[in-house]
């Protein structure tokens, strides 16, 4: 486990830029924590780093989006779906299976449709004495393969790791 601390919409997305090098196509990311916390906000730092010139905005409604980048990028919000029986509309397996770098906001209802290895991050809001746009960030590394890169991810957040 892994937490960084940011204390701007732009430090997160800086987070997400400084872990980018470290993906690769086939990662998922799912990504938790209350509305607001910031979960699109990363989205949009990784896009940004993996060269995707559109706009990433919040998928909400269209529950998937596709960007074109460096690696693609599928970015999913589950939040509305009612059950896992809708993940079945959402093609998860094909869009799993497709090279792609996937983030997942809400992913804990598809967690048990995960087959594999993946990063979660859980946003928390910083604490209320602390200034208003303080969040932690925190990782889990879940599989070796992402265990072995939580050095490297570490290495690369050093200037947010929060010391206790
Ligand atoms: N440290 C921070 N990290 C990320 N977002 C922040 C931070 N501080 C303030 N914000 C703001 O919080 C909001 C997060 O929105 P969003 O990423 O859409 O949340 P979510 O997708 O988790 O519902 C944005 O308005 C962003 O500007
Ligand atoms: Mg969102």
């Amino acid at each position: 486990m892994l937490h960084v601390r940011t204390r701007s919409a732009e430090e997160t997305k800086q987070v997400a830029e400084a872990i980018e090098p470290v993906l690769q196509s086939g990662d998922v990311i799912l990504l938790s924590g209350d509305l607001g916390a910031g979960k699109t906000v990363f989205t949009q730092g990784l896009a940004l780093a993996l060269g995707v010139s559109e706009r990433v905005t919040s998928p909400t409604f269209t529950l998937a989006a596709s960007y074109e980048g460096r690696i693609k990028l599928h970015h999913l919000d589950v939040y509305r779906l009612e059950n896992l029986a809708e993940v079945v509309d959402l093609d998860l397996p094909g869009l799993l299976d497709d090279d792609a770098i996937v983030c997942i906001e809400w992913g804990e209802v598809v967690m048990p449709e995960i087959p594999r290895e993946f990063l979660k991050l859980n946003i928390q809001l910083g604490h209320p004495e602390d200034i208003p746009d303080a969040r932690v960030l925190e990782f889990e590394f879940i599989g070796p393969m992402w265990m072995q890169r939580e050095g490297a991810i570490a290495s690369r957040c050093a200037a947010w790791i929060e010391k206790d």
